[in-house]
């Protein structure tokens, strides 16, 4: 049911003992290797006795223009770190590597989908992103202009994002896979000035569109703020390409001086925006800056994945998500590390292909999420035993909880039993890892994230903020800023406070459920709001009741997550059509696909149910209980069904009693 902001806010969560945490039996973890590069556990001790002072002894590390004269200035809910200090992202991640020596060092091997491959060395990457930066330039982009990139997983990809940090014009990567609508959406809540794209990228053999999305995106005056569309050829395919807006990167980029002095920007300056669903159907574009963010995530890239100079390390996640942001791009290359970028889907040609890559690459560090790892179970095991896998030795999971099968099959298969396996939990909001075990100093729980990063103070708590004693479920909070934290929604600081601050006054609450057990281990176990999390990605089911509502026939809509075996989580669609509509199966795979178009097939509800009635609390608000319940108890299969006159029932008996049961 499409709500307004306030009732959505002041809705009641789904109580915490709903979420359910499997038992787990594992064999004893593998003991993490020696090497590790954090040793001496007074590392905690240090940052929960000076949070400051360890913050700053890292923030040396990195390379300033000019150092900062104030750590943190912590105005509740507003946090500025590294004040007066100046520094440049692509320096960081580029020109100091070249500088001490390292140029030829692989950046990245980058691997498109149909086999063609390509090394990018350190070197190689800083004058292509000065180049790129030569050409924002020329197309009239200025320092504080926002640049928006909906691109392939191709080269070019980090260049462009890199070329905007070195000029210090804030990137708003929009993931390939969302619709025109979507795309548009963020160009005018971002106003971006340029869009950055390609003809299109390979999905599973095919080339898919993505300069067709950005026609139609901006088509006519839908987007008054872009003024150039900056194109990369990729599949080959045919675009239109309008004279005066429209610039192939080859005719443009390719020509441009190879250097490019960077900006010095200011700690505080916005370094990007990425949008991020939430409880209403607006998504939030969540602010990160410069200084505290490449911090955060080169600190915790370097420690909890206990990098070492000869690491190969495969981030398989897309750019254009937070975990390619801090971990593909920005904390990897703030390390000087060589990674592995590949464009394509697991599955294509083969369902081996990702451990054609761990083997040809000799990767050592992989890091995904649960639903790949679910998926390449449930392709078949033999497909990773072709592969000499043996270089592997630290696995990573993020994104959602790793429930047990998945964690076994991964130490197992993947990991040879070898492998530790950190599981990192974090957000978008959170820029970098905030629980996650170190190497070397933490003990692994299969399905635990673990201890709190060194510095991260978190808490369970319950609804009225007391701290839940170890052994017991609550609300995950953060207590201390930290310097890769959100600095806002843009252009909605209200939103910003409502959101994350106002529950628990002065401290952060993320969304996620959480229980502690008596070693003080965190086990996530979920959101506790209106958010789904499926294979790994966060969707609002307020969004999704929008898009469907903005169905000519549809009345009203109601959408909920069930659990999925393979996705984590599935969207489960209930609609009431206008009169006169007949429901059918093919209208319902009309408004599936409507849905897609309006926000992209991620968003395709599993399941949708036409039904006559919704289940409605006194005061008006959906039952969402009872519909995950109807969702989650009939198995209704890919299918669009019709409320059977048990539902139905079911809905009017509710309905008519009315409780606020949630
Ligand atoms: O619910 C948590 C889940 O993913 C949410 C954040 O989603 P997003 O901003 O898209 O970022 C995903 C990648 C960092 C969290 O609120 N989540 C993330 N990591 C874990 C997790 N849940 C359990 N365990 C994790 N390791």
């Amino acid at each position: 049911m499409a709500q307004t902001d306030e009732t959505r806010a002041n809705a009641p969560d789904q109580t915490i003992e709903a979420l359910s945490s499997e038992d787990r039996t594992f064999p004893p973890p593998p003991a993490f290797a020696a090497r590790a590069i954090v040793s001496d556990r007074s590392i905690y001790e240090r940052a929960a006795a000076d949070l400051e002072g360890f913050w700053a002894e890292e923030a040396a590390k990195l390379s300033w223009f000019k150092p900062w004269d104030r750590v943190l200035s912590w105005e509740p809910p507003f946090a500025r770190w590294f004040e007066g200090g100046q520094l440049n992202v692509s320096v960081n991640c580029l020109d100091r590597h070249v500088e001490a020596g390292q140029g030829d060092k692989v950046a990245y091997h980058w691997e498109g989908e149909p086999g063609d491959r390509k090394a990018i060395t350190y070197a190689e990457l800083l004058t292509e992103v000065s180049k790129c930066a030569n050409a924002f330039k020329a197309l009239g982009v200025r320092r504080g202009d926002r640049v928006a990139i909906y691109m392939p997983m191709i080269p070019e990809m980090p260049i462009a994002m890199l070329a905007c940090a070195r000029i210090g014009a804030p990137h708003t990567v929009v993931f390939g896979g969302f619709s025109a609508e979507a795309l548009r959406d963020r160009i005018n809540d971002a106003e971006a000035k340029l869009i950055v794209t390609a003809d299109g990228g390979y999905r599973r053999g095919k080339p898919s569109g993505l300069k067709v999305n950005v026609d139609a995106a901006i088509a006519g005056d839908q987007t008054p703020s872009i003024e150039k569309v900056l194109v990369a050829r990729r599949t080959g395919q045919d675009v239109t390409m309008e004279t005066g807006r429209d610039v192939w990167w080859h005719e443009l980029v390719d020509g441009q001086e190879p250097t490019c002095e960077p900006e010095r920007m200011e700690s505080e300056d916005m370094l990007y925006l990425l949008y991020t669903s939430g409880t209403t159907a607006k998504p939030k574009g969540i602010v990160h800056t410069t200084a505290g963010y490449l911090l955060g995530c080169s600190v915790t890239h370097r420690y909890v994945f206990d990098l070492n100079d000869d690491d190969v390390y495969w981030c398989a996640a897309d750019l254009g998500w937070v975990t390619g942001h801090s971990y593909i791009l920005y904390g990897a290359l703030a390390n000087g590390a060589t990674g592995v970028m590949y464009e394509g889907t697991p599955d294509y040609p083969a369902p081996d292909r990702w451990w054609d890559i761990v083997e040809r690459y000799k990767v050592t560090i992989l890091y995904t999420a649960p639903t790949a790892i679910r998926a390449h179970m449930k392709w078949g095991t033999e497909h990773a035993a072709k592969h000499d896998l043996s270089s592997l030795r630290l696995l990573g999971s993020v994104g959602e909880p790793i429930n047990p099968e998945a964690w076994m099959w991964y130490h197992r298969h993947i990991g040879g039993e070898r492998c530790p396996i950190v599981d990192t939990w974090w957000q978008t909001e959170t820029g970098a890892i905030m629980i996650a075990p170190l190497p070397g100093l933490t003990t692994t729980k299969p399905g635990s994230a673990t201890v709190p990063f060194p510095g991260v103070d978190a808490d369970v708590v319950d609804a009225e903020g007391n701290s839940v004693p170890l052994g017991g479920g609550g609300y995950l909070v953060l207590n201390k800023p930290w310097p890769s934290m959100l600095r806002g929604i843009y252009g909605n600081p209200e939103r910003y406070r409502e959101t994350y601050w106002s529950r628990y006054p002065g401290r952060y609450f993320p969304g996620d459920g959480a229980k502690r057990d008596q070693d003080g281990y965190f086990w996530l176990l979920g959101r506790v709001d209106d958010v789904m999390n499926v294979s790994g990605h966060r969707l609002s089911t307020t969004e999704i009741e929008s898009a469907l509502v903005s169905h000519e026939r549809v009345a009203e809509a109601a959408v909920v997550g069930t659990p999925d075996n393979l996705t984590g989580e599935a969207i489960s669609a209930f609609v009431i059509l206008k009169l006169g509509t007949d429901p059918s199966p093919t209208f319902g795979e009309e408004l599936r696909q409507h849905v897609a178009a309006k926000i992209g097939p991620i968003a395709k509800p599993k399941t949708l149910m036409f039904t006559p009635d919704l289940p409605k609390t006194r005061s008006g608000k959906i039952m969402r209980r009872l519909l995950r319940d109807i969702a989650a108890g009939r198995a209704l299969g890919d299918t669009t069904t019709l409320a059977d006159a048990g539902v139905v029932e079911e809905i009017r008996e509710a309905s008519r009693s009315g409780k606020d049961d949630e």
